[in-house]
């Protein structure tokens, strides 16, 4: 088992003055609740059979369900996001936490990390976050055995949220978890409440708020801004750590909360070719995400050997974050 050995560089700044909402990762549209009963999806994740409920016995992503507080929860966490991610908030975002300044520690301390951080209302999750990340790990390992990097990506994928933690300024939730989006153009209708976006100052910029917006057609998603949330912060630690990972397990982590693109199918005219590739490992990745949450608990010492022998082929023995 890892030894959680973080090394704090720097004091963690003030984290801001904005309201902080107690929301909660990746909301839901109506179209999760068509999938979970849907045949032909069941069929395409082949082995790894995907319960028909979450931990709380209700459809996954069924942010509708009847529970009054975590659906205000997720609302609130919504209105926030909205409101406060504009161009120039995800700019002031990367500015400050892509110094990497804030920690150095190994892959698996930062999963132990994760632990202590709660995202208490996705309302498919109940265990802690490393059974999450183990669960989605081992679901893709047992459809893609030979693909040991996409095992890796299961297990990695979240770890952006330690920008949760105190370690890391105790970011609102906001600034961290749900759908991600690009900012600096038109905000698509296919965004979950979409409706939220008019106290957006964005919105009302002539500059952005055209379909194209600052962006040219099939610039490719490396040019164009994206809200700013735990996808984004892992893709740059990962870069800054000069991972090995290839270019489609980059992408799977750093678009993987894009559910306007991956679910909706909006924004492809931002799309490379290349973008369109990696869209598929994308689209195989979210199943897993999504429907591997269930309480199936995954034994973390019996499989750690095998994820650390991962992590030292992909990634240095320490990172800066
Ligand atoms: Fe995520
Ligand atoms: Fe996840």
């Amino acid at each position: 088992m890892g030894r959680l050995v973080v090394d704090v560089r720097t004091q963690v700044e003030e984290t801001d003055s904005k309201p902080k909402s107690s929301d909660g990762e990746a909301q839901w549209h109506q179209m999760s609740m068509q999938l979970v009963s849907c045949p032909e999806l069941k069929e395409s994740v082949g082995l790894f059979q995907m319960p028909e409920h979450n931990a709380f016995g209700q459809a996954f992503r069924a942010y509708d369900a009847k529970d009054g507080e975590r659906q205000a929860c997720v609302e609130d966490l919504y209105r926030a996001n909205h409101t406060h991610q504009t161009y120039d908030f995800g700019q002031a975002m990367r500015q400050k936490h892509l110094q990497f300044n804030k920690a150095v520690m190994s892959i698996w301390d930062c999963c132990e990390l994760l632990n202590e951080c709660v995202d208490d209302s996705d309302p498919d999750l109940e265990e802690p976050q490393i059974q999450h990340l183990l669960q989605t790990a081992e679901a893709i390992r047992l459809d893609y055995p030979d693909d040991t990097w996409f095992h890796l990506v299961g297990l990695i994928h979240d770890l952006g949220k330690v920008l949760l933690h105190p370690l890391f300024g105790e970011e609102p939730q906001y600034a961290v978890v749900g759908d991600t989006f690009p900012v600096g153009c038109a905000f698509d209708p296919a965004i979950v409440h979409t409706e939220l976006f008019k106290d957006n100052p964005d919105t009302h910029n002539p500059q952005f708020s055209t379909k194209l917006g600052i962006y040219q057609e099939k610039c490719g998603l490396d040019n164009v801004v994206m809200s700013w949330g735990h996808d984004e912060y892992m893709y740059q630690v990962m870069k800054h750590n000069n991972t090995t990972l290839p270019p489609q397990a980059l992408f799977v982590i750093r678009y993987h909360s894009f559910y306007a693109l991956h679910q909706a199918g909006a924004y492809k005219h931002l799309l490379s070719e290349t973008d369109h590739e990696n869209l598929q490992w994308l689209e195989k990745f979210n199943k897993f995400d999504l429907y591997s949450k269930s309480k199936v608990r995954v034994d973390t010492d019996e499989v750690y050997p095998y994820y650390q022998s991962l992590i030292d082929k992909y990634f240095p023995k320490v990172l800066r974050w």
